[in-house]
């Protein structure tokens, strides 16, 4: 059996230290040892994004990673956008344009397109497309998404 290692990560602004498993992935470390379920896991293996958080400021997969890997990170999951009382931005633009259907690829989206929204121009749909390339829906509910997307990148105007 393999000796626990220590991490410690910054969570939605809150700093933690626990003893892990060196085996455990990041995907079930925030979802197992620290109960955010919003962190979906569908492939496992780095192909829907269901799992995508920041790691850091920029969007990464979190079935991809060791939690031993982010020690000394910074992450954000899809609980640090809002609350049930109150929705970030990009969750209302989600709502208010019927964006998601079952759900279950939706964290992963919101947290690409907070990336997405900081760091590239989205000036067109096939730009828009383009950056949400790596997330799937089973549902298919991309022309929602796109069109919440476009209200989003409208709204922040150009890139500065
Ligand atoms: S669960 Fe991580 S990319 Fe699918
Ligand atoms: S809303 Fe169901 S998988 Fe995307």
């Amino acid at each position: 059996m393999s000796a626990r290692a220590e991490i410690t990560v910054t969570v939605n602004g809150l700093s933690t230290t626990r003893a892990v498993d060196p085996r455990l992935l990041l995907s079930d470390f925030l979802r197992h040892e620290l109960g955010l379920t919003g962190t979906h896991v569908g492939c496992e293996h780095g192909v829907c994004g269901a799992c995508t958080i920041l790691l850091d400021g920029r969007s990464a997969r979190a079935c991809l990673m060791l939690a031993v890997q982010a020690d000394g990170a910074t992450i954000d999951t899809v609980e640090g956008l809002g609350s049930m009382e109150a929705l970030g931005r990009v969750q209302t633009a989600f709502r208010d344009h019927h964006a998601l259907q079952c759900g279950f690829c939706t964290p992963g989206f919101l947290m690409t397109i907070t990336d997405m929204l900081r760091h590239h121009a989205l000036e067109s749909d096939a730009q828009i497309r383009e950056a949400l390339s790596g997330n799937i829906c089973r549902c298919t509910g991309y022309e929602h998404i796109v069109n919440a997307v476009r209200e989003l990148a409208r709204e922040r105007g150009p890139l500065k």
